[in-house]
């Protein structure tokens, strides 16, 4: 997008980062917003953002009803809209620079396997649920960098189903829309994602992470020390496997879970198993599944040690902690690839790095790396050096801090 320009909310810092550009405020976002919006459709519009998610610890953990620790990013994905008289959706991304169009009249919408699909999974999902749409003009724009793992399909979700229900007027219950976006992933995009993600777009909290227990949906909010930020390296890589192993690994877990189960009363989902119960159960699963598994029970652990760590403002123990989670990814659970373990190896050699590790599906992606504040400037200039020497590959560092859920912004002007 022109006027504003891209990432600068979220403090990109391109190589070498000498300089970590100012933040654009968001009223000024929503000002510019508004103004193309006005271009294309014509008339006022109301501006709406939704955050990315970098996830400290406890990675695919939520769909197996367990514990995670994600923030909400300084990264958001926007819309503007105003509704029409007819049913037509009319949706511009200055992202992409593509407009699509669709008739909300239940029976022709169908999946195109397009970014489009998270617009209309989410019209779809909400007119199930009983909202009265009328159509709606929409220009959507994101900072949160597409498959880099940091959830701008979450944030593209939420972000429209927020401005669809406060544009027609329906209060909104962010759990409950939290839960219907995932259902628009998990039924009409196809992904089986758990609840992360559209979670802590609709409850993040400036300057905080969000411990979330994924079967309750019990959360609470744990502050960083002011000493640390949280540093996210992007490993420009996405391997075209993750889709599918990400459903793959779902089921395996799912499998793991029935196995277990049936020789130990409680066990609903791998949540509910205990290391001694792996201890037991073990041998009675395949390798894979076994491996699967004790990724899943010592990940658990880890959220809650963590979130103790942080309770204690013990940043040693808690880096320590992202460590072992990263090897826990990496070796038991099998969804980290050469270049995440690369950037993660380089992290934890520098000083002032408490802990790395991959964020997100894996397979490329994102690492989050929690750095000591008097370190960053020796970690940026030498992490993307090295990435660089030993990948081929010019890394995209963001340092990010903890920003609020999904809202309505009113323009500057
Ligand atoms: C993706 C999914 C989340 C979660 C993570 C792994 O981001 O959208 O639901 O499963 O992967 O922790």
């Amino acid at each position: 997008m022109g006027g504003v320009s891209c990432g600068h909310n979220a403090q990109v810092v391109k190589r070498p980062p000498r300089h970590t550009p100012a933040r654009t405020a968001p009223a000024v976002i929503a000002d510019d917003m508004a103004r193309r919006f006005a271009a294309r459709f014509g008339g006022p519009a109301r501006v709406y953002r939704a955050p990315g998610r970098v996830n400290l610890i406890g990675e695919h953990t939520d769909y197996n009803d367990g514990f995670v620790m994600p923030m909400a990013i300084d990264a958001s994905t926007w819309v503007a809209i105003a509704l029409r008289d007819d049913r037509r959706l009319v949706v511009h991304s200055e992202t992409v620079g593509e407009t699509f169009e669709a008739v909300l009249d239940g029976t022709t919408l169908s999946p195109r396997r397009h970014w489009s699909d998270y617009v209309v999974g989410v019209a779809v999902e909400l007119i199930d649920d009983g909202a009265e749409l009328p159509g709606a003009n929409m220009l959507v724009w994101s900072e949160v960098p597409r498959g880099a793992g940091l959830s701008s399909s979450a944030a593209l979700e939420v972000s429209v189903g927020f401005a669809l229900l406060d544009s027609v007027g329906r209060p909104i219950d962010r759990v409950a829309l939290a839960r219907l976006c995932q259902r628009a992933e998990n039924v009409f995009v196809g992904a089986r994602v758990g609840i992360m993600d559209q979670f802590i777009a609709c409850h993040g909290v400036a300057d905080a992470a969000v411990w979330l227990d994924c079967r309750s949906l019990d959360f609470r909010t744990l502050h960083l020390p002011t000493d640390v930020r949280v540093i996210i390296c992007n490993t420009m890589v996405k391997h075209a496997i993750a889709a599918g192993e990400y459903n793959t690994r779902r089921a395996e877990c799912e499998a793991a879970a029935a196995a277990i189960a049936r020789s130990t009363p409680g066990v609903h989902a791998l949540r509910d198993v205990t290391p001694d119960d792996l201890d037991r159960v073990g041998p009675l699963l395949s390798p894979v599944l076994f491996r699967r598994a004790r990724h899943v029970v010592t990940e658990n652990r880890r959220v809650l040690q963590a979130a103790e760590a942080l309770d204690r403002l013990d940043v040693v123990g808690f880096g320590a902690l992202m460590s072992n989670s990263h090897a826990s990814l990496r070796d038991d659970f099998a969804v980290s690839c050469r270049e995440l373990d690369v950037m993660v190896e380089i992290a934890s050699a520098l000083p002032g790095v408490y802990g790395a590790r991959m964020t997100g599906g894996g397979f490329g992606g994102c690492t989050v790396n929690l750095v000591a504040t008097t370190a960053i400037d020796t970690f940026l200039s030498t992490i993307a050096e090295r990435y660089a020497k030993a990948t081929g590959i010019q890394p995209d560092l963001y340092i990010s801090t903890a920003a609020d859920a999904v809202q309505r912004v009113v323009p500057v002007a």
